[in-house]
């Protein structure tokens, strides 16, 4: 079953120039990116986003990063889109990424970590949509 996921190249990504190479490893992965664009978050919309994070002690070092500078935030559509993509991302601490992974590869530490990914089909619905009005999808 087709599932939707959304991806986020986050600014340390943006800015080091690695997303023409993660857009790349989307496309080589089988993802059809259904939207894709560049965004400058406000510090508002990065917490409006993190906001199932707002109790925990890293949400300010978190929202305040993701608002740091830009970053490419695309909706993503394949069968088994979130597990695929979580696959191809690798742990969320890049130190424990597995080999060949974008965490790996374009990853620094947790919170500079280069990528996001939703973590449940319903979830990708929603962040999708967060970023994304359904006319906007192709
Ligand atoms: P992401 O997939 O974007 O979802 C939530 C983010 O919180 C996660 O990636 C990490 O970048 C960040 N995060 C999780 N734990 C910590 C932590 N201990 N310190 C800083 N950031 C964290």
């Amino acid at each position: 079953m087709n599932e939707v996921t959304l991806a986020i190249i986050k600014p340390d990504a943006y800015r080091s120039g690695n997303s023409g190479k993660i857009i790349d490893r989307i496309i080589l992965e089988g993802f059809s990116i259904n939207g894709m664009k560049q965004i400058h978050l406000s510090k508002k919309e990065a917490e409006g986003f993190y906001e199932v994070h707002r109790e925990r002690p890293f949400f300010d070092e978190l929202t305040s990063f993701m608002s740091s500078g830009k970053c490419v935030v695309l909706s993503l559509e394949r069968e088994n889109a979130v597990l695929k993509w979580r696959e191809v991302i690798g742990a969320t601490n890049p130190e424990e990424a597995d080999d060949g992974t974008i965490r790996d590869q374009f990853g620094t530490n947790t919170g500079s970590n280069a990528v996001h990914g939703s973590d449940s089909p319903e979830n990708g619905k929603l962040e999708s949509n967060y970023f994304f009005p359904q006319k906007d999808l192709l």
